[in-house]
């Protein structure tokens, strides 16, 4: 995701917010650009690409003389990556500059007001309507300012301004993104992460939500969104710059496994309004809506698992059929696709050759083609008709955690839509789904607090040979996931099956034991998968049961259970998956593979 960092003391501020971008690049980006105050005015200098790029355009910080500035690295959510697009972005007078990491949920509405108000935009971003609302409320007392932008704008922001007209402050501004302020002997700075600060301090103080730093080159005060002054104490950061990197995990997936509630409510809020399903960037009329004959969901490897898991909650809200195939097979089949086919691809990376060319030769046969994407600008999202962005933020672990629930709930939404437009599902029905689906950030968050227990049994494991993953409907889908997850990140030989099938040869290899994984949440099919892990049991079986809250009728036939909190049949994968990625994580981990790096495999596929 963005990186933010700014400086104010008695040094040159570019060469320093340089190189504090320069320790945030891990955090994935795909433009930079900083802003420095010269004495007179504010200096500006951006560009789409890497950090090299904008150091040369100025000459290592050069061209920007200054003692006070803000840079950032951007990860693009709204708005392809560009120099227009890149941050800071500028008031129209270039008297206030800002950089932003983080959504602005109401963006439109705000940039329609300014609109009216005579208020020009040059860029796609929803950052610039920061920059062009502090220009609104400024009469000369920024505080003030920026505590009106803060009650105006919804969403996520951790934001770095500059204002000319008070050269001797920088502010800096926390709702839900991390933002930290350090205080070193050359002066004082911010950044979004602590490795962009501990060059120069080991002394941060980490800025609350809804809180202001005002800071000077040798001082610095808090306030709250109410301009209420507040008293902070500073941290003394004990990691390296590798652990601080992580945020402190051991490994990248693991922070990103912890950074799934956050993904999750980033891709779904803003797409909740009024209790109704909004998909703006769907462009598709309610018409093309209800004229979907078929849907065809195309992926590889862990989104082709969601699109099974979405095949179970399309036909069921949406009454559309669905077919589901990986993109290596889809491709080379000669598939039936007309213009009543809807063809969906979801990718994180969204250069995934296999799914590219699925998607390019879709439309070469006359199919709509809508992708689900992490990605903003790449390849698929490019090429598709339209394209739904999961706001999961760059993932670095090979192994998908928090791309692939961020796609869980672009599913979830998307046939929420079409239901509502088709009429499928009555305003009572949709009033439950969307309280459900508001739920699921906190309910893995609760999950997440699951880690110890479930590390102590994973621990057991770590010499197991096969792992079987069992499961019906959803919960088969989610069995896939379970299963690759362990595969590839332990190395451990893994099959997930359908649990009604495993009698038809399977558990045969079922022998005293072998560890099965249980997937028993949809309520319907518990009686009949029950019966299955009784048949494995008494095959010698160890089995280690995911089911829901209640159900602890399941204890009697299981080794272990791990409950998931109740949600909507549909939103189960969400919850269950949360146990399975820590239970692979920690069996990989005792078993001393590279966890972020698995032998053999790449980030993206990009070659067939
Ligand atoms: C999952 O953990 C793997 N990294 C892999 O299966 C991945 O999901 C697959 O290669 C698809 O990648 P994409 O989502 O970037 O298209």
């Amino acid at each position: 995701m963005c990186g933010i960092v700014g400086y104010i003391g008695k040094k040159q501020a570019a060469p320093i917010l340089l190189d504090g971008l320069s320790k945030l690049e891990y955090r994935g980006y795909d433009s930079a650009g900083i802003a420095v105050y010269n004495g007179e005015k504010i200096n500006m200098s951006k560009a789409k690409g890497r950090l090299k790029v904008l150091s040369e355009l100025t000459h290592d910080g050069a061209t920007l003389p200054g003692m006070i500035g803000i840079g950032h690295t951007r990860w693009a959510t709204h708005g392809a990556p560009s120099d227009v697009n890149s941050h800071p972005h500028f008031n129209e007078t270039k008297s206030i500059a800002v950089v932003h990491n983080g959504i602005i949920e109401n963006y439109i509405k705000i940039k329609k007001m300014l609109e009216g108000k005579g208020y020009k935009f040059v860029s796609e971003t929803d950052t610039e309507v920061i920059a062009h609302l502090l220009d609104y409320y400024y009469n000369g007392n920024a505080l003030e300012a920026v505590t009106k932008v803060m009650h105006r704008v919804e969403g996520s922001y951790a934001l770095g301004i500059l204002f000319a007209e008070e050269p001797d402050t920088l502010y800096a501004v926390r709702k839900d993104s991390p933002l930290i302020v350090g205080k070193s002997e050359e002066g004082n700075l911010i950044a979004s992460d602590v490795p962009a600060v501990l060059k120069y301090t080991r002394d941060v103080y980490f800025i609350d939500n809804e809180e202001i730093a005002v800071i000077k080159e040798d001082s610095m005060k808090f306030f709250n969104i109410y301009e209420e002054e507040l008293t902070k104490e500073s941290t003394h950061i004990e990691w390296d710059v590798e652990a601080a990197e992580k945020g402190g995990y051991e490994h990248f997936m693991l922070k990103e496994v912890y950074e799934q509630p956050k993904a999750v409510a980033d891709t779904l809020n803003p797409r909740l309004k009024d209790g109704k399903v909004v998909v703006e960037e769907l462009n598709m009329t309610d018409e093309e809506i209800k004229a979907i004959k078929k849907i065809m969901i195309v992926a590889c490897g862990s989104a082709y698992h969601t699109g099974v898991t979405a095949k179970y909650i399309f036909e069921g809200l949406s009454r559309i059929p669905v077919e589901v195939d990986v993109a290596s097979e889809f491709r080379y089949r000669n598939p039936i696709l007309d213009e009543g086919t809807l063809v969906l691809i979801i990718s994180q990376s969204g250069e995934t050759a296999d799914s590219l060319a699925a998607l390019r030769m879709a439309k070469e046969m006359g199919s709509k083609v809508l992708a689900i994407v992490n990605v903003v600008g790449s390849s698929i999202a490019r090429e598709a008709d339209s394209v739904i962005y999961t706001w999961a933020g760059p993932e670095i672990a090979v192994a998908t955690t928090k791309a692939y629930s961020a796609q869980l709930v672009a599913h979830y939404l998307l046939a929420m839509k079409f239901a509502q437009v088709r009429g499928t599902v009555d305003d009572a029905e949709m009033e439950t789904l969307v309280a459900d689906l508001k739920r699921i950030p906190e309910q893995i968050e609760m999950l997440l607090g699951n880690r110890e227990k479930i590390q102590k049994f994973a621990n057991r494991y770590v010499a197991a040979k096969d792992v079987f993953f069992i499961g019906r409907g959803i919960d088969y889908a989610i069995s896939l996931e379970g299963s690759l997850k362990l595969k590839e990140i332990s190395y451990i030989h893994s099959e997930a099956y359908a649990a009604g099938e495993l009698k038809h040869g399977t558990i045969s290899l079922i022998e005293d034991g072998t560890l099965v994984v249980a997937l028993l949440t949809q309520d319907e099919l518990f009686k009949k998968t029950v019966s299955n892990v009784v048949e494995v049991k008494t095959r010698g079986a160890v089995v280690l049961s995911v089911t829901n809250a209640g159900n602890t009728d399941i204890e009697k036939n299981s080794d272990y259970t791990i409950y998931i909190p109740k949600t909507n049949k549909y939103f189960t994968n969400s919850l269950a998956v949360i146990p399975l990625q820590l239970f692979s994580y920690y069996i990989a981990l005792g078993r001393g593979c590279d966890v972020d790096k698995p032998r053999n495999l790449a980030k993206s596929v990009t070659v067939e």
